[in-house]
């Protein structure tokens, strides 16, 4: 019985991730190293209870429920009384593998610690713990609380006792379950590879605009946002490095070959929505304008 849930990072996935955990009645402690980013989630979580209360989906003693249930902490060390971690940092095998290690000293043994990695190999995760059988990828999808399905990811050390805690808690925390090997991007991250990319070089070849592509996708495609969109949306820093890890771990299959364009943009730090620029521009209240 999961009943404590440490989450480390508390960007866009770690402060969606607490907030499922949270409604489910869990007991959650969200860090991160940025009292910036604490205090950016404990606002975000306010401005989306108070809509769900006007919007009548949620009365106001469950909103005062729910945020109950968040701490925020900045010290790994509070998350000590753990029964399970999920880590949403930076997308970067060592600094991962450092956070994993170090977290393992200050949490109990039964503490199953997982990783909400989108493209990173579990196996080289665990190999940073004294009980690797612990480690678990449980990858959840942006927006956390909206997307039913989660992907779990059991690596060749993982033992059947956290996998089958892992499944049985995520599927009470009322989502959708897919268990799948541990390779580069697991099931939905690999068939994406070739829709962003593609998109991309379309565009590059100037066969047509961003828009006009985000366009044809949504409106002849049926897709909810176009590629460029939803490239913006999950953060163009985040699928650029998704795509790297991917290509590289295939051994440079040029299927999943990243993008210039997409490089230049997470390197001028055009990120998409949470920087307020990407193929688009956003205004403060999210509006959405060609950039
Ligand atoms: P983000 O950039 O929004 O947030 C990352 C947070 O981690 C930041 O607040 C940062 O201050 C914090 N952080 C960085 N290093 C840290 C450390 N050593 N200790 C504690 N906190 C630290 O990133 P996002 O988008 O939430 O992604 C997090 C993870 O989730 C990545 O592994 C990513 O691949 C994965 N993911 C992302 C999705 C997306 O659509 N953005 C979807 C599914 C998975």
């Amino acid at each position: 019985m999961i009943k404590n849930v440490g989450i480390i990072g508390a960007g866009t996935m770690g402060s969606g991730i607490a907030q499922v955990a949270a409604t489910a009645g869990c007991s959650v402690k969200l860090y991160d190293t940025k009292t910036d980013a604490l205090e950016k989630a404990r606002t975000d979580l306010v401005k989306i209870m108070d809509r769900l209360v006007e919007k009548g989906k949620i009365i106001q003693e469950e909103k005062d429920r729910i945020q109950s249930n968040i701490q925020y902490v900045s010290s790994l060390k509070d998350l000590s009384n753990s029964d399970l971690t999920i880590e949403a940092i930076v997308e970067n095998l060592d600094i991962k593998k450092n956070v994993f290690s170090t977290l393992e000293k200050f949490v109990g043994a039964d503490c199953i610690i997982a990783s909400n990695t989108s493209s990173l190999s579990i196996a080289s995760i665990a190999s940073s713990l004294q009980k690797p059988e612990r480690c678990i990828g449980i990858h959840f999808f942006n927006p956390a609380p909206l997307m039913k399905l989660v992907e779990v990811i059991p690596s060749i050390q993982t033992s059947e006792e956290t996998l089958n805690i892992s499944v049985k808690t995520i599927k009470d925390w009322g989502k959708t379950v897919a268990v799948a090997k541990d390779t580069p991007g697991f099931i939905v991250n690999r068939v994406a590879r070739p829709f962003y990319g593609e998109a991309l070089r379309i565009y590059e070849e100037g066969i047509a605009s961003v828009a006009e592509i985000d366009s044809a996708m949504k409106e002849i495609g049926n897709f909810r946002m176009g590629p460029f969109e939803l490239m913006d949306f999950i953060g163009n820093d985040v699928n650029y490095t998704v795509t790297e890890t991917v290509f590289e771990a295939f051994y440079y299959d040029p299927r999943y070959k990243p993008s210039f364009t997409q490089k230049r943009f997470a390197e001028a730090g055009y990120l998409g929505r949470k920087s307020g620029k990407g193929y688009y521009n956003y205004s403060e209240n999210g509006q959405m304008s060609v950039g």
